[in-house]
């Protein structure tokens, strides 16, 4: 574990690859989905890589940058020669994707309303908006405004200016029949 990150010590509790690597063995399947919700050095996520498992890590800390993703980077290059690397003949393959989770939509104000967050510009509430609704997010020509869809008869249009009826006429021009 401190060869892979250097003299410094970064976590209190590491675990050596070879003890997930028997957790994993006895309690999933290859091909199945492991979660560590609580990444750290992301050993959980490199060890199931390493024998074709599927996995989520999820990690709140500025070392999932410095770390973890490094670190997957190179299982997934077969630039780890280190942990079960050898043991189970890891050669490198296959990838990940990453995603930073928005922050909340809503928050409460001093009276417990529940409130947009402050954070949410336009264009992230319009998203959140679509997904919550099941649409797909797209900016629009139409509208100059983001907006989403679901099928070709179906939009949503997301705003905070007033409901004016002369904006839902325009709208309900442009959307036609
Ligand atoms: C003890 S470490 C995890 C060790 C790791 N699962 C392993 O097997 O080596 C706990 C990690 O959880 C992260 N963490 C704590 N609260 C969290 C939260 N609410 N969401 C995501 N990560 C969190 C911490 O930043 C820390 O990196």
């Amino acid at each position: 574990m401190y060869i892979l990150f250097g003299k410094e010590k970064v976590f209190d509790t590491p675990k050596p690859e070879r003890l997930l690597h028997r957790i994993i063995h006895i309690a999933t399947n290859p091909g199945d989905l492991v979660l560590d919700s609580f990444a750290g050095s992301g050993t959980t996520g490199a060890v199931a890589h390493k024998v074709g498992r599927r996995w989520i890590m999820i990690e709140l800390g500025e070392h999932c940058h410095t770390h973890i993703i490094p670190r997957l980077k190179k299982v997934i290059d077969g630039e780890d020669k280190g942990g079960i690397t050898q043991t189970v003949n890891w050669k490198g393959s296959s990838g990940f994707s990453y995603y930073r989770l928005a922050p909340s939509l809503l928050e409460e104000d001093k009276l417990g309303n529940s409130i947009i967050n402050k954070e949410y510009n336009s264009e992230m509430l319009a998203e959140a908006l679509c997904r919550i609704e099941g649409l797909t997010y797209a900016l629009s020509n139409t509208f100059d405004q983001q907006h989403g869809y679901s099928t070709e008869r179906d939009f949503i249009y997301v705003t905070i200016q007033n409901l004016s009826y002369e904006l839902l006429s325009k709208l309900s021009d442009k959307v036609g029949q």
